[in-house]
């Protein structure tokens, strides 16, 4: 692999820096090094480099817009920002802008070529389409435990993989007792806890963490130890949605059976709230304090769609008294069918062990609904649905 790399920074010394630290690297060809904004655009045009890495002389806005902007007339290159405010809120920025990788200062040249070597071999016109998607978000949540939120978010998953031709990424944040990893039958190498600690996040580190379930389906999982879930903060994960989204058409989110503060941090990012019911007193009861507690929290109600899982006749309470309790509409209703319990049994989604049962149909539904406004709501679309 060759990668031709120009270095960009008002000082000279930190292009001689770098230039110092690859000397020895062969694949490297550093192609230009600049310092004045006028002679980068020149030199990305003229010397079309694999690579730029930007440096901590640049104000934030100056570079960010700058490579915004740059990335309008040569789309190209990839580029990596080194900066001494190595903030959240500036990952997230540079990762919505497209930056191959954010690093802090003293730079760790070992992690910066293997994020040379990522990016080089993520350059392709492919990767670069990718860039363009912004994949949407959907949480499945219920405050009560046991509900069905995870044959959900799972089923879910491999449904819009199967009926929208779309690659869907499924985080696990029910990080003390996920499950997601047993209910697929993963042997993940990986789990979210090795984010703990990175100083940078990129993309291609971002999809080698997560484990392949099938060609549309990969999953981040939670840690294996539950004593491992509370370094996993909200700090450490906020900053990877912004790449998840650049990646997947769709990031199907697992949730524990309460709000805690990454559960709050999930809603920030969420476009659409799955809220699992149960049809018994104990859940009605629950998911009506969840709402107003969401209402409370200010979440779009318009985000919400209520679905009721382990649906049976003849258990004493109607749908139409239900969506009374809700002052809601059910959006869809998941009947209580013996073939999901065997699915989860050998580790299998339902969806695939048994297609014609009822769960799996009305899976189907569900994921033919996703991206699409309820019932009653103005808009009918709210996503375009991808191809
Ligand atoms: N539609 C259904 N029909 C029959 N059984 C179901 C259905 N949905 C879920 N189950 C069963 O309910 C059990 C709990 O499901 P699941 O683990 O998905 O719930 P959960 O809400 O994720 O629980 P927790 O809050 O503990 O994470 C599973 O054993 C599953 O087989
Ligand atoms: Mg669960």
């Amino acid at each position: 692999m060759h990668i031709r790399l120009v270095i960009a920074d008002p000082d000279p010394v930190f292009a001689r820096e770098i230039s110092a630290e690859f000397i020895l690297i062969k694949e490297i060809e550093i192609v230009g090094s600049e310092s004045d904004w006028e002679s980068v655009e020149r030199r990305v045009l003229a010397s079309k480099p694999q690579t730029v890495i930007f440096g901590p002389g640049w104000a934030k806005t100056r570079v960010l817009t700058g490579v915004e902007q740059l990335r309008a007339k040569c789309s190209d290159f990839e580029a990596i920002l080194v900066t001494a405010e190595y903030s959240t809120e500036l990952r997230r920025q540079a990762a919505e802008i497209g930056f191959a990788g954010v690093f802090g200062i003293p730079i760790d040249s070992t992690e910066l070529l293997l994020c040379l070597r990522r990016s080089a071999a993520g350059s392709s016109g492919k990767q670069q389409a990718q860039k363009q998607k912004t994949g949407r978000v959907i949480t499945v949540f219920s405050t009560k435990g046991g509900v069905g939120k995870t044959v959900l978010t799972t089923n879910l998953a491999v449904a819009l993989g199967q009926e929208r031709q779309a690659n869907v990424a499924i985080l696990d944040m029910d990080l003390q007792f996920g499950d997601v990893g047993v209910m697929l039958n993963l042997m993940p190498k990986h789990t979210l806890h090795d984010l703990v600690g990175l100083k940078s996040v990129d993309l291609e580190q971002l999809k080698g963490l997560a484990t392949q379930f099938n060609e549309r389906v990969s999953a981040l999982v939670a840690p294996l130890q539950p004593e491992l879930a509370d370094v996993i903060t909200p700090l450490v994960i906020q900053p990877v949605f912004a790449w998840l989204r650049q990646a997947y058409d769709y990031v199907i989110i697992d949730t524990p059976p309460c709000f805690n503060d990454n559960v709050l941090m999930v809603l920030d990012e969420t476009d659409e709230l799955l809220l699992v019911s149960a049809l018994d007193l104990p859940s009605l009861k629950n998911i009506k304090l969840c709402l107003q507690t969401l209402k409370l929290l200010n979440f779009p109600r318009e985000k919400i769609k209520l679905v009721l899982n382990r649906f049976e006749r003849n258990l004493g309470l109607s749908t139409v008294e239900v969506e009374e309790v809700f002052q809601e509409k059910i959006s869809v209703q998941i009947p209580a069918d013996a073939a999901v319990q065997l699915a989860v049994n050998k580790g299998v989604p339902v969806m695939l062990e048994a297609p014609k049962s009822p769960a799996s149909k009305a899976i189907i539904e569900l994921s033919a609904i996703c991206g699409v406004a309820r019932t009653g709501d103005k808009q009918k679309e709210v996503e375009s649905v991808p191809a």
